[in-house]
């Protein structure tokens, strides 16, 4: 496979899915393959899974792999972790996909990998302020860029409002686990936007994740300061940033 080509993997709580990402235009070459993700997520079933995944597509050894995790990553390592296999915390995630796949490999937060992705090729794409990309999932990722430049691991889906962890009361998971409709929901939502806007004064808010194709049923009600949009890459955001970053580190050597 000719051209900038990268592997992006995306670790969710309920699925594992990955493709090739072309990083000149931010596309997928190929449609994306998803395996449910094992039961528990240990570290060795996830790169197991990951491993699967790659085998599914025909790439060339040097294509090197970028992977989204649902944790703070900090020098490759899991340092804490809200939503998988509480086994991950102090592994080494970049070396263990690394051997388990034989591919050079880069690690990233998700809602970072979401981050880099909309500023690449999406929704913060040349802005020149400050922006917050939230992703809405199983929990909330929140990535912060100003003037193009991210900084990595911001936890701020587990502030606390009202004595609860943010996400576990406002995450597109909440809304499901309590039946909550769009109005209810977007209640809890702007009580959290609210809060993040008192803390951070973001220009643009990007709000990712799979609910985010749904936009227009929840963005509408909120009354807030920042404009508020929907993400551009919607759910191929993980794969594309963690893709990109991938590329980079390929073309560092590192
Ligand atoms: C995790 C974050 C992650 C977010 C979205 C949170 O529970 O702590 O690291 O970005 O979920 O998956």
């Amino acid at each position: 496979m000719a051209g900038k080509i990268a592997f992006g993997v995306d670790v969710g709580g309920s699925g594992i899915k990955g493709a090739p990402v072309n990083l000149d235009s931010g596309q997928l070459t190929e449609d994306r393959f998803k395996i449910l993700t094992p039961q528990p997520a240990t570290p060795e079933a996830v790169v197991g899974v990951i491993a699967e995944l790659l085998d599914h597509f025909d790439l060339s050894p040097e294509v090197p792999i970028g992977v989204s995790f649902p944790s703070p990553i900090v020098g490759g390592v899991v340092t804490w972790i809200a939503n998988l296999d509480q086994s991950w915390v102090g592994v080494n995630l970049a070396e263990a996909v690394a051997a388990g796949t034989g591919r050079q490999t880069t690690v990233v937060n998700d809602a970072d990998a979401a981050g880099y992705a909309e500023v690449a090729f999406g929704a913060a794409k040349d802005h020149p302020g400050t922006v917050a990309v939230m992703t809405l999932g199983t929990g909330i990722g929140v990535a912060l860029i100003t003037g193009g430049k991210l900084w990595p691991n911001a936890e701020l889906g587990h502030i606390q409002i009202d004595g609860h962890d943010a996400e576990k009361w406002a995450a597109a998971s909440a809304k499901d686990r309590e039946g909550l409709t769009y109005a209810k929901w977007a209640r809890r939502l702007q009580r959290y936007f609210s809060e993040i806007d008192r803390l951070l004064w973001p220009d643009l808010i990007v709000v990712g994740g799979g609910v985010s194709r749904k936009h227009d049923k929840f963005l509408p009600l909120l009354s807030l300061r920042p404009k508020i949009v929907p993400a551009a890459l919607r759910n191929t955001a993980g794969i594309v940033g963690a893709a990109t970053l991938a590329w980079q580190g390929a073309q560092a050597g590192g």
